[in-house]
């Protein structure tokens, strides 16, 4: 099913993309373009690019790139009809009938409704006869029933189908119960996944039931069993208990390990705790995060004591610093975690712990000392210089001047000097990273047009031509009525080329606007970024008919020379037409 021409107009004319952008990046001006840091990947200086004059965006970085459309579908990985949904009900407008049956969506809406359904269930069986166990293992652990009820905490029995035969009732096909990760097929016959398992439901910001994490209520293993990634989930991107903290955190957050840990917190008056979901913090999580805490708030770090605790830790801090969150540590005393804390002790020590946070920084000198014997002269110069090089790593100078202050202060020795070779430090590192800061953009450009247009790498100099070209025609459509007397869609080089072409001319001659958004609906996420680089390409070219001229010599050029590499299936008269034109042409 196609949208209409007329309604994309609509949802375009209502979604101005610097808006629509702006809620995820902070952008700058910058001449007539606007420049922020990019939210498709990491970086510390932004070239990610948003151009109003055509609505459309691209990384520099990364190589992503498209309208707003695809910018929707990107950041909210909705597929098109849902990212054109997403718009129009911002806007307030109604979907046009029957479009809403795409496969992938309808999936999306069944897993969501089977998994609330089970969520019900689990709760349900938690407080019948047979959910006992599981509510004495709640018990046990300290959660009261109203936490219980807070989280919608379930069990999962040890035996029988509940979920398979509930479900089924209600209507659900296998195959949506498969999917959504709550029941298996093997050999023929179905059954429910999680048995025997206190059942936690992860809840996304809307409200969605988006998996579960289910927890032994021994020692056997595996401890945990949580949801594979489903159409409606992705672990690397959502955090349990964000739909929670988000309203309650004032704008700062505790991150830490384990999801029963963010439990035992929002019970003792800690609303604002957060977990991954049986992953490591990833950047996709900080840059959520980052949406939160906006310039106010900061994230404050509550891993395990042990080695994995400290690696994440450390992981954490540097992917949260990479989105601009200001983090703080909170190592517990006895290597405990959080839960256990807090049961030992009190949610009022738990408080000053907390209180107590240090600066990420301070941490990592911290973490740094502790791996130096600095008794020794070669330990003390060691320390130095491991110090130096993390404080050269801080953007802020008044940071580097106040840590560099700190590091001096306590190894006796001049300021100046360690500022001065921070100094050293940062130039050295500036000195190599241009360089393969453009080096990896050249990289990032060859590889997603390799990724997009595989066929482009065979025939260099014409797909160059060809990239040209439809850069030109989409920057000035115009002259796409001249380019079409000329070359016909056969005689483009790569099958997309041709498939874009033949698009903008169908377009043009049936009088339609042609605008990257209108090609939105045709091409994937890596296509849009491809057709978006050349019209980037073209932005800073003069576009006149003389230049398309050139291009489509060099098009029809190669088209005569693949022509006559098969002779056999010419007349004579093709081939002496074909030899003239690469006489003349070269
Ligand atoms: P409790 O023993 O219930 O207190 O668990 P915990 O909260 O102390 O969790 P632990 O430190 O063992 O693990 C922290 C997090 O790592 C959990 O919340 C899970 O997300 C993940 N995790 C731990 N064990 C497993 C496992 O066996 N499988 C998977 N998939 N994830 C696990
Ligand atoms: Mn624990």
């Amino acid at each position: 099913m196609r949208l209409p021409d007329s309604f994309i107009q609509q949802v375009l004319d209502r979604n101005d993309i610097e808006q629509v952008v702006s809620s995820y990046v902070a952008l700058k001006r910058r001449g007539r373009n606007l420049v922020g840091l990019c939210p498709f990947h990491g970086e510390k200086t932004p070239s990610f690019t948003l151009y109003p004059e055509n609505g459309s965006f691209y990384c520099f970085g990364c190589g992503a790139g498209g309208d707003v459309i695809t910018f929707v579908r990107r950041i909210e990985h909705l597929d098109y009809l849902d990212a054109v949904k997403w718009l129009a009900d911002k806007a307030g407008l109604p979907m046009p009938e029957n479009v809403s049956d795409d496969k992938t969506s309808r999936l999306r809406v069944r897993v969501l409704e089977a998994n609330r359904e089970a969520a019900r269930l689990y709760h349900r069986i938690l407080y019948a006869p047979e959910g006992r166990a599981g509510l004495d293992y709640y018990h046990r652990r300290g959660y009261t029933d109203a936490t219980i009820r807070h989280f919608g905490l379930g069990y999962a029995p040890p035996s029988g189908n509940p979920v398979l035969r509930a479900l089924r009732e209600k209507g659900f096909h296998d195959e949506e119960l498969e999917a959504a990760f709550l029941c298996r097929r093997k050999e023929g016959s179905v059954y429910d996944l999680f048995r025997n398992r206190v059942m936690i439901p992860i809840i996304d910001i809307r409200g969605n039931v988006i998996a579960f994490g289910g927890r032994v209520l021994d020692d056997s293993k595996p401890k945990y069993l949580n949801s594979a990634d489903t159409p409606a989930f992705r672990k690397s991107e959502n955090l349990f208990a964000l739909n929670f903290a988000k309203n309650n955190a004032g704008r700062s957050f505790i991150l830490c390990e384990g999801y029963m840990d963010v439990i035992a917190l929002h019970q003792a008056g800690f609303p604002q705790a957060v977990a991954a979901l049986g992953t490591s913090f990833t950047e996709e999580h900080a840059r959520l995060l980052a949406r939160y805490t906006g310039d106010a708030g900061e994230v404050t770090l509550i891993f395990d004591a042990d080695g994995a605790g400290k690696k994440g830790t450390q992981r954490a801090i540097d992917l949260l610093r990479a989105v601009g969150v200001r983090v703080r540590v909170v190592t517990i005393p006895d290597g405990k975690d959080p839960d256990e804390f807090i049961r030992r002790h009190s949610p009022e020590r738990f408080r000053l712990l907390l209180e107590g946070a240090v600066g990420d920084m301070g941490y990592r000198l911290a973490e740094l000392r502790l791996h130096n014997d600095l008794n020794t002269p070669e330990g003390k110069v060691r320390y130095m210089r491991q110090a130096t090089d993390l404080i050269a790593g801080l953007d802020s100078p008044v940071e580097r001047e106040v840590y560099a202050g700190q590091v001096a202060a306590q190894m006796s020795v001049q300021k100046s000097t360690l500022l001065e070779q921070i100094r050293q430090t940062i130039e050295r590192r500036e000195r190599g990273s241009r360089k393969t800061q453009m080096a990896r953009i050249v990289r990032r450009q060859q590889q997603e047009t390799v990724r997009a247009n595989p066929e482009a790498a065979a025939h260099p100099r014409a797909a160059a031509a060809e990239e040209s070209l439809i850069g030109l025609l989409l920057q000035n459509p115009d002259s796409i009525a001249y380019v079409a007397r000329q070359l016909d869609p056969s005689q483009m080089i790569t099958p997309l080329g041709r498939d874009i072409y033949a698009r903008l001319v169908d377009r043009q001659q049936k009088g339609l606007m042609v605008d990257l958004a209108y090609l939105s609906a045709d091409y994937d996420e890596a296509q849009m970024a491809y057709i978006t680089s050349m019209l980037q390409a073209a932005r800073d070219r003069v576009n006149s008919l003389e230049e398309a001229d050139r291009y489509i010599a060099v098009l029809r050029q190669e088209q005569a020379a693949s022509l006559l590499a098969r002779p056999e299936e010419l007349t004579p008269e093709q081939i002496r037409e074909q030899l003239a034109l690469l006489r003349k042409e070269r």
